[in-house]
């Protein structure tokens, strides 16, 4: 599947009443796409951004590797993963992995997690 669709489709779901800025997200994972919409709440801290979503939908399916990542949103300037969502790709995705940011017409830009995250706190600090 195509993340970019996937992304964009989804991205018609988000519940985005107190910003009106919807955003969809996609992963692709070995065994296929998952994706995710920013879900927001009266108590504004408690709204989710696409990407949790999306990340929740393919640890639902068993799955814990991040291959390819596609965020989408109407912005004038390509949109970035917010850090707490760069923390949680960086959970499941490798340095390398690209993040491509993308708005209704197509893809705008092209970044890799370590890029968008460098220093990141990882696995490794715990031990
Ligand atoms: N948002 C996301 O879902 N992902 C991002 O990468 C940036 C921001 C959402 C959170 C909130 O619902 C809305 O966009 C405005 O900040």
């Amino acid at each position: 599947m195509d993340l970019f669709e996937a992304a964009k489709a989804v991205r018609e779901k988000a519940y985005a009443p107190y910003s009106g800025f919807l955003v969809g997200a996609a992963l692709r994972t070995p065994s296929g796409v998952f994706a995710g919409c920013n879900v927001e709440n009266v108590a504004y801290p408690e709204g989710t951004c696409a990407e949790a979503g999306a990340i929740a939908a393919m640890c639902a399916a068993g799955e814990r590797v991040i291959e390819e990542v596609l965020v989408i949103a109407d912005s004038p300037e390509p949109v970035t993963p917010c850090g707490g969502c760069r923390q949680k790709l960086a959970e499941f995705a490798a340095p390398e992995v690209v993040v491509t940011l993308a708005g209704l017409e197509g893809p705008r830009a092209r970044m890799t997690v370590a890029e968008l995250l460098p220093g990141a706190f990882a696995k490794g600090h715990l031990e």
